[in-house]
């Protein structure tokens, strides 16, 4: 069969230019930094893999509807063409806007959880644990165990553990379980997406005890493409019927747009129960603006319908998964150790293989991510010890079983030259991996500390 690949379904129009630096240049940054590639300058960067969220190329269309923006304080057209396009693509009843995904998880928590809840989930999300945290509510991990193995084949790796969530029933009580938290292609686990026969179990399963199925969807388009590529009974659906199919099993969503929806800002709470959606509107005024545009301009309401609509496309997913994998394989021919099998939004680093020679209490993965800036100015992220942050009720640090560095591909972004360059440094920093040492944090942040935490080398330069 004549091979055909993954080309993207567009092309460029306008282009950004970047600044390349030397490698002192980088050195001196990175240290300026706190060894934390939160804290270095954009400008700085050449190939940014921070990140995914609010990084993606807008289309045309997307620009154009920033023209068409109706900026009135009350009841905007923008917010009714958000909300139909929601209601065509989500299927949920009601929409309420939200400035990006931890502002709808603070008004969903607060309104689910109460104090001495049980939050299950198929692994944890920094920001909405916290929110989950701050309402009162305790996370309890029900992924199934194959996902916290990063070399792991299981197609499959979001699925919740149907066990762990009868255990979870059985030992609190259900009325202590308002809801569980299910995202769509889990970040933390390496964009690892759930089946659809794993969400009919769950279905049936929270039905029995009356428990709520709350999305997190902000990849959940990408965990449909999955869907489609995998599961059998699916390859002649569409990406836009299976997202429907599995918002359609569940009760209401929290949504980043920043991701899926290819939008630089934005997010929206959406769920079917009438009660719950007034709550939200009366929290949303307190928290985020008006419940016609909760944080949003106009503008960004538009330019967020049109991502929607585009976010959906089968060609659209082909090219900007085609892409992440392209990177994964050259990564893997050469033997460097990644999670396992490739995830959606990210390729990552498993930086316990990768650096066996650092203890995770001196943070291999932020070391890690460290030193791939300064060889090739590429940014990553850290998705290990410092994220997972610190028990409360230990104070100590959790030790993750995954600790990782994130290459995330921001989408219709880079080309596949960068991807090579990518690879490149990757593959060099490999071969030079015992000379990396690890690091001590000498600043530490009340919250997220991943965000703002300062780092100084082991071996003391750089304080
Ligand atoms: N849920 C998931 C699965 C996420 O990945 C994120 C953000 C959020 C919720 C919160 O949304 O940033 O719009 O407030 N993830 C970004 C990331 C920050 O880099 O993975 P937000």
């Amino acid at each position: 069969m004549v091979k055909r690949s993954w080309a993207e379904p567009y092309k460029i129009k306008s282009v950004e230019l970047l600044k390349m630096t030397t490698k002192a240049e980088r050195e001196a940054a990175i240290a300026e930094a706190g060894y934390n590639t939160f804290l270095l300058r954009s400008e700085d960067v050449y190939i940014d893999l921070l990140t995914d969220s609010g990084t993606s190329a807008m289309s045309d269309l997307q620009w154009a509807a920033l023209m068409r923006g109706d900026e009135a304080y009350a009841g905007s057209r923008n917010f009714y063409e958000l909300e139909r396009t929601v209601q065509e693509h989500y299927g949920y009843r009601y929409l309420v806007p939200c400035h990006q995904g931890r502002g709808a998880e603070n008004i969903m928590s607060q309104i689910l959880i109460k104090k001495g809840d049980y939050i299950p989930g198929n692994m944890y999300f920094t920001t909405t644990r916290l929110h989950q945290e701050l309402a009162g509510g305790e996370f309890v991990d029900v992924i199934i165990d194959e996902a916290h193995d990063p070399a792991n084949e299981h197609p499959f790796k979001g699925n919740v553990d149907m066990a762990k969530m009868a255990a979870l029933v059985d030992r609190v009580g259900a009325d202590k379980v308002p809801y569980i938290s299910l995202e769509g292609n889990v970040n933390m686990a390496g964009g690892q997406p759930f089946s659809m026969e794993n969400l009919r179990q769950l279905r049936s399963f929270c039905d029995k005890y009356n428990i709520l199925i709350m999305l997190d969807a902000t990849r959940t388009v990408e965990n449909a493409f999955f869907i489609q590529q995998r599961e059998a009974g699916y390859a002649n659906k569409t990406v836009k019927q299976i997202l429907r199919e599995i918002c359609d099993m569940t009760e209401g969503c929290t949504m980043s747009a920043k991701k899926d929806s290819l939008v630089n800002i934005g997010g929206f709470f959406a769920c079917n129960d009438e009660t719950i959606y007034r709550k939200a509107i009366n929290l949303v005024v307190v928290y985020e603006g008006l419940h016609t545009y909760g944080g949003m301009a106009g503008r960004d309401m538009e330019a967020l319908a049109q991502g929607i609509r585009e976010s959906v496309m089968d060609e659209h997913q082909k090219a900007r998964i085609g892409q992440v994998h392209y990177l994964g394989h050259l990564l893997e021919k050469e033997g460097v150790p990644i999670v396992q099998p490739l995830g959606s939004h990210a390729i990552f680093l498993d930086a316990k293989r990768f650096l066996p020679h650092v203890d995770q209490d001196l943070y291999p993965a932020q070391a890690l991510a460290a030193a791939l800036y300064v060889d090739s100015g590429i940014r990553s992220m850290e998705r290990g010890n410092v994220s997972a942050g610190r028990d409360p009720k230990t104070g100590q640090n959790r030790r993750p079983k995954l600790e990782l560095v994130r290459l995330t591909i921001p989408r219709r972004v880079y080309t596949q030259a960068h991807m090579d360059v990518v690879a490149e440094s990757v593959i060099e920093i490999y071969e030079k991996r015992n000379q990396i040492k690890g690091l001590r944090m000498i600043y530490e942040p009340e919250y997220l500390r991943f965000f703002q935490a300062r780092f100084a080398p082991v071996d003391g330069v750089g304080e």
